[in-house]
């Protein structure tokens, strides 16, 4: 049997790159998606250049943990990118700024990270919001896993902070915290056991 029904051509929309499209995004949402990856990327060049920093100074294990936070950065970026795609949008690039590469001392580069990582969920959180405004369920669901890491980097940036405080620029205790650094064993209390 032949009819118009079974002869309906089935049309799908597509994205600015031409991918096939479940739902759109909205405009605002889209620009802060590629705000957030563009900032992944500031944060991964802001953490290299205070691995620079340490490493310039023989402090291989704070230079290290920054080196491998630069690297986790890069990936955030990747992960926000890879979603944009899934969304048939387009993941656009941004220019990287030169970060901050002067400090007078240890406690004011670790500092400056846990601004870094508040200032990242603080994007994050913002997203969400939007999302949530939208009614974009996949939005929503693939930032509920993001949210909560960006708490425990906060977690682990506030930890590190309070042991560089606690230290209070005495050399010795500074290179206690590097070795634990360089031994990956500075993490925060976990009470529940
Ligand atoms: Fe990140």
């Amino acid at each position: 049997m032949t009819n118009s029904a079974t002869q309906a051509t089935i049309t799908i929309p597509v994205g600015p790159a031409g991918r096939a499209m479940a739902e759109p995004m909205s405009g605002e949402l889209l620009d802060l998606m590629q705000a957030h990856l563009n900032l992944e990327r500031q944060s991964s060049a802001d953490y290299f250049a205070a691995a620079i920093w340490f490493a310039e100074r023989e402090l291989v294990g704070f230079a290290e943990h920054l080196r491998d936070e630069a690297k986790q950065e890069q990936e955030h970026a990747a992960k926000f990118a890879d979603y944009l795609i899934s969304r048939g949008q387009r993941p656009v690039l941004d220019t990287v700024e030169p970060p901050r590469q002067q400090w007078t001392d240890v406690e004011q580069v670790i500092a400056n990270v846990f601004r870094m990582e508040a200032d990242v969920t603080a994007s994050v959180l913002q997203l969400y919001g939007t999302a949530e405004q939208d009614i974009d369920r996949r939005t929503t669901v693939f930032l509920d896993a993001i949210v909560d890491a960006q708490r425990l980097s906060e977690h682990e940036a506030a930890y590190l902070l309070g042991r560089v405080k606690f230290a209070a620029g005495n050399p010795a205790a500074v290179m206690i915290i590097d070795a634990e650094l360089r031994e990956g064993e500075a993490e925060p209390a976990k009470l529940e056991g």
